[in-house]
């Protein structure tokens, strides 16, 4: 199983988000059978190490994201990632707009197709401060603890079970 998380910039949300969710998966039966990676749907910081202030907010929650670097989502990963996980309406119609129609199924909003309920969307921290970052870390969190319960109940994951 290979999950993408997709936001704009993939310095903020997307990095954090791959990071809550390696992290995760890497405490659960599910450790060693699901691939996470990120990407942005703009390549502006291509190349990029996370902001350093999602960098500083994943380390407050014992998470070391300062290895990552930014990417662009391109069609090819659509083909080579089961789910392409958005973290907001924008970063979903932009990833949609950009699928191979055949693949377009695979992008979804993140914490509604993880089965978080609180809120649909992680909002973008970029223009904001400590305290975004956190909502969002929480969000992501909340999202990864979700996406350990789905994958580790769906009988036809081809994860767990004959
Ligand atoms: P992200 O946040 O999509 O969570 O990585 C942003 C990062 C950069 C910009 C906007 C949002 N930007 O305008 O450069």
């Amino acid at each position: 199983m290979k999950l993408l998380v997709v936001c704009l910039g993939n310095i903020c949300r997307s990095p954090m988000g791959e990071g809550a969710l390696r992290a995760r998966i890497a405490r659960s039966p599910l450790a060693g059978r699901v691939e996470v990676d990120s990407a942005g749907t703009a390549g502006w910081h291509r190349g990029k190490a996370p902001d350093p202030r999602a960098v500083a907010c994943a380390r407050r929650h014992g998470v070391d994201i300062s290895g990552l670097r930014a990417r662009q989502l391109q069609p090819a990963d659509f083909l080579r990632f089961d789910h392409i996980l958005c973290a907001d309406p924008d970063n979903l119609e932009q990833a949609r707009a950009l699928a191979p129609p055949q693949a377009r199924a695979r992008a979804a909003l993140l914490l509604p197709w993880a089965g978080v309920t609180s809120a649909s969307a992680v909002p973008d921290p970029y223009y904001g401060g400590e305290a975004d970052f956190e909502h969002s870390w929480t969000l992501l969190e909340a999202a990864a603890e979700a996406v350990v319960r789905r994958l580790s109940a769906a009988p036809d994951s081809g994860i767990i079970g004959p």
